[in-house]
């Protein structure tokens, strides 16, 4: 599990309760999913390269940094990820949005790609694949998948919640990737959804059911 990163940082713990908490309106709840992946965000781009360079600022002339050339990539998986989108790119944005769309059969849970569009230079790009929940972790294999079919420079996923049965797909297929968490709960139940979870977080972002 040396790849996969829980973020403890207490606005990402205290903002998680708040999305958990069945009581949370569809309003609040999209806040807090865009909120929670622009904090994740600022841990998953941590390693982002620095160069030095001269500013000049009114009292004179500043030696300091600034990101290295760095292209990135956010990669929503529909339709829960969309909503960690607009997160990210406040912090980023000069980043590009590409999309992955997975339908997840309702009997045997295996997920069928519909949709895929990425950037046309994604070759040259570090691209963070987002997805609130990692449940079977098969849908982000798909999403990885398609990632490495395009040579994306390097891959990472953000994630606000999963399950250990999802981090042991995901690391088994693609233990090269690494999974920036907010938290790893029990388990999952016989629908594959999370327990305890937060729920179905498209309709409970969405308002549908
Ligand atoms: N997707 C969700 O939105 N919630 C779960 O618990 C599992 C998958």
């Amino acid at each position: 599990m040396n790849n996969v990163k829980i973020i403890d940082h207490p606005l990402v713990q205290h903002k998680i309760s708040l999305l958990r908490d069945k009581t949370t309106g569809s309003k609040e709840f999209r806040e807090l999913v865009s909120e929670t992946a622009m904090l994740m965000c600022y841990e998953a781009t941590r390693d982002l390269p620095l160069k030095e360079v001269e500013v000049a600022t009114p009292m004179g002339v500043a030696r300091t940094k600034i990101i290295s050339g760095r292209k990135m990539a956010f990669i929503p998986i529909l339709r829960a990820g969309q909503g960690m989108a607009d997160g990210v790119i406040a912090l980023v944005p000069a980043a590009k949005i590409g999309h992955v769309g997975t339908f997840r059969d309702p009997e045997t849970h295996v997920p069928t790609l519909y949709y895929c569009k990425l950037p046309d230079d994604i070759n040259e790009r570090d691209a963070v694949i987002l997805d609130p929940m990692i449940a079977t972790g098969a849908s982000l294999c798909v999403a990885i998948d398609e990632l490495k079919k395009r040579k994306a420079k390097s891959i990472k996923c953000m994630c606000i919640i999963a399950s250990p049965e999802g981090i042991e797909e995901v690391t088994q297929k693609h233990p090269d990737i690494e999974i920036y968490c907010g938290a790893i709960d029990d388990r999952l139940d016989e629908n594959k959804y999370i327990i305890p979870g937060l729920g179905d977080a498209g309709d409970r972002m969405y308002g549908t059911k």
